[in-house]
């Protein structure tokens, strides 16, 4: 696509990136991202150094200041991946959760952007927010928007060899075609996999790695490794642990005669199928099922990345920890690039 034509983007709540990296790959142009973590934003402007970026908070976040980087341009595509955590089923906290507002902050800069398309992107348990469902599809239809109802999709079948269930919601002016959900480009029975897609990287070394700093292995205490050898290949789980191995802390839920809990901790990922859904703690065997099908280690950060299809040259900033915050925070690329075709200007699909 002539670059001079490519649609033209603005990503709220931009991370690390994800999201601009799949609007690229599918021709569209990001002008301006915003967010305020300021790990992300190291991260994004060294893969993203055309972008505008605005390391705010969103709600200080002028939306005339994107305007004026549209030049009189309409704008074609608004992103908003608010934070999911508000919404997620893994959240427990009784505490109200302020962010669970900051989706909202789309109406105000649909105001003054006045986008064709608004794709919102987040955990399904935002469908079930009334509050901020009816907030959000009101003010937008003050301004003219026909809103989807929410939708859940996998990324599994958008080309990420991962389950990750999303819901989506996309707003559209009424002027432009309906918003029509691209049928799935790998569906059931044709998934990427976690063996084509992390079985031919070389060998990870323990600690570090100057070939490629993001493919080291975590050292793991000798009790953990201990407790990955009894697990076995392929999909093996703490099931097969001996008792001697078993935690205490699930020794003492199963004793109380609890229903087992976290039953994916310290499990392997299967070669032949998706990885599980990928979170911040995605390079840790006590957050989930994180363990390389046959080594003896949880994933690397760069399994992590290419799990997210990040490309092999996508750089990361951060600590270790902040390198596998932003790659569960992130949206996957694929899931993007193949979703993103909805949004181009007629002619050009
Ligand atoms: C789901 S993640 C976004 C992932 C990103 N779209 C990607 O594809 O990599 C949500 C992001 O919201 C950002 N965020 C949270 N509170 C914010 C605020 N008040 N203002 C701006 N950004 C915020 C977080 O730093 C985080 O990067």
């Amino acid at each position: 696509m002539d670059k001079s034509f490519a649609p033209i983007a603005v990503d709220l709540f931009c991370g690390c990136g994800g999201v601009t990296e799949g609007l690229k790959q599918a021709g569209f142009t990001v002008i301006a991202a915003v967010d305020n973590n300021s790990i992300c934003y190291k991260t994004y402007i060294l893969n993203h150094p055309n972008v505008t970026f605005f390391n705010k908070d969103i709600r200080k976040t002028s939306a005339q200041s994107i305007k004026k980087l549209l030049c009189g341009q309409k704008l074609d595509l608004l992103v908003v991946c608010a934070p999911c955590q508000p919404f997620s089923r893994l959240n427990k906290s009784v505490k109200p959760d302020e962010r669970v507002y900051l989706i909202l902050q789309s109406i105000r800069f649909a105001r003054v952007l006045r986008p064709q398309y608004i794709f919102f992107e987040n955990v399904p348990g935002l469908s079930k927010n009334n509050i901020v469902m009816d907030t959000l599809k009101g003010g937008l239809e003050k301004l003219g928007y026909v809103l989807t109802s929410p939708v859940v999709v996998d990324a599994a079948d958008y080309e990420v060899p991962q389950r990750r269930a999303r819901c989506i919601i996309v707003a559209s002016q009424k002027k432009v075609d309906p918003f029509i959900l691209p049928p799935p480009v790998t569906p059931n029975g044709n998934r990427k996999t976690v063996r084509q897609t992390i079985a031919d990287l070389p060998e990870a070394p323990i600690g570090e790695n100057f070939e490629d700093p993001l493919h080291f292995s975590r050292k793991h205490s000798s009790k953990a490794l201990e407790r990955l050898r009894h697990i076995s290949h392929d999909g093996g789980s703490r099931n097969e642990l001996p008792a001697s191995l078993v935690l205490a802390c699930h020794k003492k839920l199963e004793d109380a005669g609890e229903p087992k809990h976290y039953c994916d901790v310290y499990g392997r990922m299967r070669w032949d199928s998706v990885s599980p859904t990928l979170t911040t703690g995605c390079t840790d065997i006590t957050k989930g099922r994180y363990a390389h099908p046959c080594k003896d280690r949880a994933i690397t950060l760069r399994e992590a990345a290419l799990l997210q299809t990040f490309p092999l040259t996508y750089k990361f900033s951060g600590t270790p920890g902040e390198v596998a915050m932003q790659i569960g925070n992130a949206v996957p690329v694929n899931l993007v690039k193949n979703l993103a075709g909805a949004f181009l200007p007629k002619g050009e699909k």
